[in-house]
């Protein structure tokens, strides 16, 4: 064995990665990504490495990326470690994020995962014991605990609202809680539980006309949703690239608008985060924080990843973000077609409503538990959520655009035969 095959590198690393990459998408007509051009995602499905022993419908936990994103880390990585340099890459990755959720540059700040986001938002918002602030009961352990330590530490009040099976009764029910010590909104924009899309512009509207935060926990939009974040007019943003964005794992960003900016503290700075910092002086001091959301992130950082993040947004922009929401929704809409043909077997979650509802299908069946049915789907190679978190008890199917019509009913097969 010579010394690059022991290593692992050169061509033979990544034989399948030299294929495909080499392959881009063809400029694409209108007509070749429409939802139901069956030939053409098929072709797309080729420019991931996922492989086909297991049918992945979990993307609402981790995307799976493609060649291009796999290569771009790769190449950034050889590139900075043959001069062993720090990188850079960020103002790159946030001025594609910029881009891909429609807003300004100044407004991104990168963070590492979902988490982080709600984080910096939960800790640096000017909050006092006693202020209000309302939450959802289909909330990620990542958007509940940050605002529920703030409650540990700082004395603020948690309300939780049911949400509606329409965006209108959702955000009635949201308007009805507030009250004169309600300092914010933070909910999911969509449930990782049963997949809801709540109507985060009439909430945002509503936030904005009681002079409250409108916060969301944003993990499933961009990627599954064509997004802009203008357009809805939320505060604050928090999401990932490593779920239907298909980018880099451990890759996220926080949006914050231009105008809350300087009422957010920024809670984790280092370099980056300042204009200047003065230990000579007396008293030593920061002397400004950065004047946009690049405040909020600091230090070294994975130049690799930023390069990914951008080729992720360069791949969903090939194929065009509607055209991917369109798909996503046509895959997700055939799963609920099929499992409605069961009747009242299967009990959708996911509210009947088209404007929400996305590409994720939660369900219960009437005779088995979702455990039991997670250990059949599992035999039968699927790859699915079940999500007992505040007793949902349901199945949880996310459909991306790897996924075919084929595996969707052949998973519905499944729950035919299981019910
Ligand atoms: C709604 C929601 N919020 C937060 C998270 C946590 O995301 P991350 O692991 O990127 O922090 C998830 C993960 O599934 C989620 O679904």
């Amino acid at each position: 064995m010579n010394r690059k095959e022991f290593l692992g590198i050169g061509m033979l690393a990544f034989p399948a990665l030299a294929a495909s990459a080499l392959k881009p998408i063809p400029p694409l007509q209108p007509s070749d990504h429409a939802p139901d051009n069956e030939h053409f995602w098929q072709s797309i499905r080729s420019q991931f490495p996922l492989g086909t022993a297991t049918t992945y419908f979990n993307t609402g936990s981790m995307g799976a990326s493609p060649y291009s994103v796999i290569d771009a880390v790769y190449q950034k990585s050889l590139t900075i470690n043959s001069k062993a340099e720090y990188g850079g890459g960020d103002h790159e990755a946030m001025a594609a994020i910029a881009r891909f959720v429609g807003v300004d540059i100044d407004e991104i700040a990168l963070t590492h995962n979902v988490t982080e986001g709600n984080n910096l938002v939960a800790q640096g918002l000017p909050l006092k014991g006693g202020d209000e602030v309302i939450m959802s009961m289909h909330e990620h352990v990542g958007g509940a605990l940050p605002w529920l330590n703030r409650a540990k530490h700082d004395g603020i009040v948690i309300k939780v609202v049911q949400l509606g099976i329409t965006g209108t009764e959702t955000l009635a029910n949201i308007e009805k809680s507030i009250t004169a010590k309600t300092k914010a909104l933070a909910l999911p924009h969509i449930a990782c539980t049963t997949g809801q899309v709540l109507p985060a512009k009439d909430i945002a509207t509503l936030a904005k006309s009681r002079g409250i935060y409108s916060c969301f926990d944003g993990a499933h939009g961009p990627g599954m949703l064509s997004l802009d974040l203008h357009d809805i007019g939320c505060d604050f943003y928090s999401s990932c690239c490593h779920k239907w964005m298909l980018g880099p794992k451990g890759t996220g960003f926080l949006y914050v608008k231009k105008e809350k900016l300087e009422e957010l503290k920024p809670i984790m700075v280092g370099a980056s985060s300042e204009t200047g910092w003065d230990m000579l002086s007396s008293p030593p001091m920061i002397k400004g924080y950065s004047p946009s959301a690049h405040r909020f992130y600091y230090g070294t950082q994975s130049a690799e990843l930023y390069a990914g993040i951008e080729a992720t947004v360069r791949f969903h922009e090939t194929l065009g973000k509607k055209a991917v929401e369109n798909r996503v929704r046509y895959l997700a809409n055939r799963l609920r077609h099929r499992l409605k043909e069961l009747g009242d077997n299967v009990q959708l979650l996911t509210p009947e409503e088209s404007s929400s509802r996305g590409a994720i299908t939660a369900f219960r069946l009437k005779n088995m538990t979702m455990h039991k049915f997670q250990e059949s789907a599992g035999k039968e190679k699927f790859s699915i959520r079940t999500i007992p978190e505040n007793n949902v008890n349901c199945i949880r199917i996310s459909t991306h655009i790897y996924n075919q019509l084929e595996e969707i009913d052949r998973f519905a097969d499944l729950v035919k035969r299981s019910v």
